[in-house]
């Protein structure tokens, strides 16, 4: 498939099997950033396995940002959650944080989303973390109230709290699409 020049200029295409240890790498990468918060148990966390990245490239639910030399330098992982794209990683690697390009990848997500008819983009995350919540509210999600979510977003935030990760508060958000 051909790449994708976003309206910001950055180029997103859907992940090819040969980016997938980079993949690997820019999620190990973006963990660094949590501990500027001394979370350093989310830092080391597993990023990860090529294995794990496997079905989303095979389905076209896994989208790069690229440089350009065609180079991986951010992601984007969508799961079909009760009728929505479920947005279950976003990850840009630091040297090319803050310049658009989380922005770029999730509008490509709610693009790719209202062409196959969902309803809404979801996911899960941090309530307080400026780079999570914060920053998916300027991007027009909302926190759904915890009696509200749906069977499989309670699955996966169930799923979370097992693997230790609910360290801080989080929530679940949706942004409707048109
Ligand atoms: C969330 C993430 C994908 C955003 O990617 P990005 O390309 O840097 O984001 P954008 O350029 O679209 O937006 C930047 C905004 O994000 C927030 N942000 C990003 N990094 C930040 C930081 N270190 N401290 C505070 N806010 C930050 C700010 O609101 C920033 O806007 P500003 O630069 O105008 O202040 C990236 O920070 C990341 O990979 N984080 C680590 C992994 C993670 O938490 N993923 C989300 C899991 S739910």
């Amino acid at each position: 498939m051909v790449a994708v020049e976003g309206e910001t200029g950055v180029t997103i295409r859907p992940a090819h099997p040969d980016d997938l240890a980079e993949l690997v790498e820019i999620e190990r990468a973006a963990g660094e950033l949590f501990r500027q918060l001394d979370a350093d148990l989310l830092a080391d966390h597993d990023p990860g396995s090529v294995e794990e990245l496997v079905p989303y490239a095979d389905d076209c639910r896994a989208f790069v940002s690229v440089d350009a030399r065609d180079r991986p330098v951010g992601y984007l992982l969508v799961d079909l959650v009760d009728g929505a794209a479920h947005i279950e990683q976003v990850s840009v690697h630091p040297d090319h944080a803050r310049k658009g390009l989380g922005r770029a990848l999730i509008e490509h997500a709610a693009s790719w989303a209202s062409a196959r008819a969902l309803h809404s983009l979801t996911l899960t995350t941090y309530l307080d973390v400026p780079w999570n919540a914060p920053y998916y509210e300027r991007l027009g999600f909302r926190s759904i109230p915890a009696g509200e979510e749906t069977a499989g977003l309670r699955a996966i935030r169930e799923h979370e709290r097992a693997l230790g990760l609910e360290v801080w508060p989080r929530t679940s958000m949706q942004r409707f699409l048109a």
